[in-house]
């Protein structure tokens, strides 16, 4: 049993929400740039490149972690700006856990949004959130945070620090099986996605 005197101390946080975490152990952002591959719609991809710069922030995440051990969490917010590609709306890049057992939870700090969510074996679920709202994710499911709104989607995330992030699950299958795109009167819709193959079942 570790000693009281090699135990980290409690992290305190200071959550806004706009996203700001004071008391946070590290940050990045993603930008245009690292966007490649991730809108189906590559014309409107270079369009919006064009338009607002390769620098130009899509989401910014803070996470306060203490290790990444097993037992540990990491606690962390992420922010994404609203905005479309084509009709399709701002996205994070999705994963799964690179432990696919690995549960999280989304709640959502302000800003409507959709965590749209799917299995290797073809189950797939757009949910909703506005500020108040979470969705427990269980182990298993694929998940892409989504911004319909026209402010910034915050949610307050946590998870197992040994999780890991699998991101080429949804590259290698052509997308996730479903877009969130405009429906063409200020609302969204899921989509299926005709470039979508499959994932792959076995995990590496
Ligand atoms: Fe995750």
């Amino acid at each position: 049993m570790a000693s009281l005197e090699r135990l980290p101390e409690p992290g305190t946080l200071n959550i806004g929400t706009d996203g700001a975490m004071a008391g946070r152990t590290g940050s990045y952002e993603k930008r245009l740039a690292d966007m490649v591959g991730v809108y189906r719609d590559g014309d409107a991809y270079r369009q919006v490149l064009a338009e607002n710069g390769p620098d130009a922030i899509v989401y910014r995440v803070a996470e306060h972690r203490y290790s990444d051990g097993p037992g540990e969490l990491i606690v962390g917010t992420s922010t994404l700006l609203p905005g479309r590609v084509g009709d399709e709306f701002t996205v994070t890049r999705g994963h799964l856990h690179a432990l696919p057992d690995r549960a999280e939870l989304y709640h959502c700090l302000g800003g409507h949004g959709v965590l749209l969510l799917e299995t290797v074996d073809g189950e797939s679920r757009a949910v909703p959130l506005t500020a108040g709202q979470a969705v427990h994710v269980p182990g298993h499911w694929i998940h892409r945070s989504v911004n319909v709104g026209t402010e910034p989607f915050v949610t307050l995330f946590c998870y197992s620090a040994d999780a890991g992030q699998d991101y080429e699950i949804i590259s290698e299958a052509g997308g996730m099986a479903r877009l969130v795109v405009s429906d063409g009167n200020g609302g969204w819709t899921p989509r299926p996605n005709p470039d979508h193959v499959g994932y792959r079942k076995a995990v590496a």
